[in-house]
């Protein structure tokens, strides 16, 4: 069909030919162009598809395939981890600063500088681990509360004092609700006016926060702590349905955690006259707030590594908790 091609030195012939026969042959000419036009096209089109096929087969995807996570993606953030994020968080944006002591404790810090002396029956409570003596030394013990960084912090700080103490303490206790290690948090405020209002402020912002609700009801209800007085437990506001919990409404509650205001002997036991100073003090358990707002049921989980628990209740490594983000995400 080109230029050169024969169909074209044919159809240069018609030049030639008297008018009946160019008649004659142009229409057969023409007719065989017509054919080879239509061949050639037919022909592109089965190419194309055939192309087409091949490309469509090069480039398969398996549509079933899980995604693939990313490299930073992988690996969760354990529910302890991530609630003390969101505490610290929470009490951080409240001027508190972080306070730690350690795992191991003297007896004179962990029970008698708070004011439970030699004896004393709320001792007996505490479940406590004890080291052997060894040699004259006082045995040791593993702290079961976070209250002897109150005594730790006092002994080192001037007031004000704004601090919580997150950490690991023991008892020798375990079923569903509790394990041997377990987590606290404990708050001390010391300064000149700190007064119960305050600490109801303060827990009352804290609930909320952390339970990302917009408002809660607390109860307060008379209690005994020997480091403070007068002391309280604290209830807060829930329903329940089933195994469901839904924090700030409903007409059930739920304990929370211990208060009050810093007894005299504990400031007095840490060189602060009581006279000049007084304070609230709060400790609470991480681990069952956790379990609380992730719908955890058995603590004992939290602490057997098993990658699949973790999987499920982690959280995704670069969701970091922040007020103005959202706290859980
Ligand atoms: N230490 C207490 C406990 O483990 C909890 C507690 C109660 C801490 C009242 C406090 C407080 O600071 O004021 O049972």
């Amino acid at each position: 069909l080109g230029k050169k091609g024969a169909i074209s030195a044919l159809l240069a012939t018609l030049g030639k030919m008297s008018p009946d026969e160019r008649k004659v042959q142009g229409a057969a000419i023409n007719g065989l162009k017509d054919q080879v036009s239509e061949a050639l096209a037919a022909r592109r089109a089965v190419l194309k598809s055939a192309a087409l096929e091949a490309q469509l087969a090069a480039e398969a995807l398996d549509v079933t395939l899980p995604v693939r996570q990313p490299g930073i993606e992988s690996g969760r953030i354990h529910p302890i981890s991530q609630v003390l994020d969101e505490l610290i968080t929470i009490f951080a944006d409240m001027g508190f600063s972080i306070a730690e002591g350690p795992d191991i404790e003297s007896d004179d810090y962990n029970f008698t500088m708070l004011n439970f002396p030699p004896g004393h029956p709320a001792r007996e409570m505490h479940d406590t681990f004890f080291f052997q003596a060894s040699g004259t030394n006082e045995r040791k013990l593993l702290r079961t509360h976070t209250s002897p960084v109150q005594v730790r912090t006092m002994l080192t700080q001037k007031p004000p004092i704004r601090i919580i103490c997150p950490g690991r303490t023991y008892r020798t206790d375990s079923d569903q609700t509790h394990t041997p290690m377990f987590h606290q948090v404990e708050g001390l405020v010391i300064d000149k006016t700190a007064n119960m209002g305050n600490l109801k402020w303060v827990l009352e912002e804290f609930c909320k926060a952390f339970f990302e609700v917009p408002k809660v009801a607390m109860r307060f209800r008379p209690s005994f702590f020997p480091f403070t007085s007068p002391s309280m437990e604290v209830d807060i506001q829930c329903r329940r349905s089933g195994d469901d919990i839904r924090f700030g409404e409903g007409e059930d509650w739920l304990e929370i955690l211990g208060c009050g205001m810093v007894h005299a002997n504990v400031l007095r036991n840490c060189g602060i006259d009581p006279e000049e100073f007084q304070g609230f003090a709060w400790g609470m358990g991480i681990d069952r707030i956790a379990m609380l707002k992730y719908g955890i049921p058995d603590l004992r989980d939290f602490f057997e590594g098993d990658v699949r628990w973790l999987d499920h209740y982690g959280f995704r490594p670069l969701d970091m908790p922040t007020l103005a983000g959202g706290l859980s995400g």
